[in-house]
């Protein structure tokens, strides 16, 4: 390396170091600003999730849960002999592992997250509880085409997306991850949906803002992921959980509050906030049963059969293709 290249690279030392400093600082520099909800699941964010899933006003895992248990024959009864079941995001395999016991015929797992500590540790425990399974985990960001693992590639696929993770996504992106969903798992796949349903806004506003505050402490833990990866300098006392539900668009806002004006530094970038003024850190849109089914139909799936509380749908897709 000549000694020019070498001191260019360190002149600059605001250059991205990589794609999360990149996606930060973009995020951070626009208006309104906001940052990616997937760095919110560092070892402590998912730990913090997984208590989030079971606090007492967090109702939409234990409502999957119990409709996946109460329903799990017929949903595994719409699933091809010997097919591989596919998790886009998860976390954790608690749910797979109901379709998993109903459905003898899954020959093989294959869990997608991008946070690879959790899926590592998960799939020990899941070959040691089914020992003919094929355990393929995949450390990827799954909104990303990805290749899967060749072991499964003749068997055909089961899509499973729970948690009503589709909801993190704006609807134009929602279709175009079933779109993209749906060439990878290939024509006349199956895909079980999970998915929040818009409801009483006292429900939705109390699942959001927890009364231990869980759900705050996960916002703010990607202001500490940022401090101690990007070396900022975020001062923790002064940014709040903000949650609350917009009717008009059908969903819950989570925001970061700076609670006074002040200047942070982030990876040699100041960054300027008003008192007041927030980064929006993540959407959570609910649909209705028949506002869920139309932009499956709009995303080249047919709606086989939903199962419902009243509370969560679990909805059973079948690929129709581009038409
Ligand atoms: N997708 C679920 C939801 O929107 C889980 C989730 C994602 C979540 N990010 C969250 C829950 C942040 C609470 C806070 O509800």
């Amino acid at each position: 390396m000549t000694r020019a290249v070498r001191t260019a690279r360190r002149a600059a030392p605001t250059a991205p170091a990589n794609a999360f400093a990149t996606d930060v600082i973009a995020g951070l520099t626009s208006k309104p600003k906001h940052l990616p909800p997937k760095y919110f699941y560092d070892l402590a964010g998912s730990a913090l999730f997984e208590r989030i899933t079971q606090l007492p006003e967090y109702y939409p895992t234990r409502c999957e849960l119990a409709l996946l248990r109460d329903n799990a024959p017929a949903i595994a009864s719409l699933f091809p002999p010997g097919c591989t079941l596919i998790e886009f995001g998860g976390g954790s395999s608690r749910k797979a592992r109901i379709l998993l016991g109903a459905a003898a015929t899954i020959e093989a797992y294959v869990p997608v997250d991008i946070s690879g500590d959790f899926l590592q540790q998960d799939a020990a425990q899941l070959r040691r509880d089914f020992p003919r399974l094929g355990v393929h985990p995949l450390v990827e960001d799954f909104t990303k085409a990805f290749a899967l693992p060749g072991a499964i590639a003749a068997l055909p696929r089961v899509g499973f997306f729970p948690g009503s993770t589709i909801g993190n996504f704006e609807p134009h992106e929602a279709c175009q991850f079933l779109r993209h969903a749906g060439a990878m798992l290939g024509d006349g796949a199956v895909f079980v949906v999970g998915v929040d349903l818009v409801k009483d806004d006292k429900i939705l506003y109390r699942a959001y803002n927890d009364a231990e505050g869980v759900t705050a402490k996960f916002n703010l833990n990607l202001l500490t992921r940022i401090n101690r990866e990007l070396g900022a300098d975020f001062d923790l006392g002064a940014f709040e959980h903000h949650a609350f539900y917009n009717a008009k668009h059908n969903r819950i806002e989570m925001h970061l509050a700076s609670t006074r004006r002040q200047k942070v530094r982030v990876n040699g970038t100041t960054i300027d906030f008003r008192a007041g003024e927030t980064i929006h850190t993540e959407n959570s849109y609910k649909y209705t049963i028949e506002s869920f089914q139309a932009l499956a139909r709009g995303s080249g799936w047919s709606p086989l059969k939903t199962w419902s509380d009243g509370m969560v749908g679990i909805h059973a897709l079948q690929r129709t293709g581009e038409r």
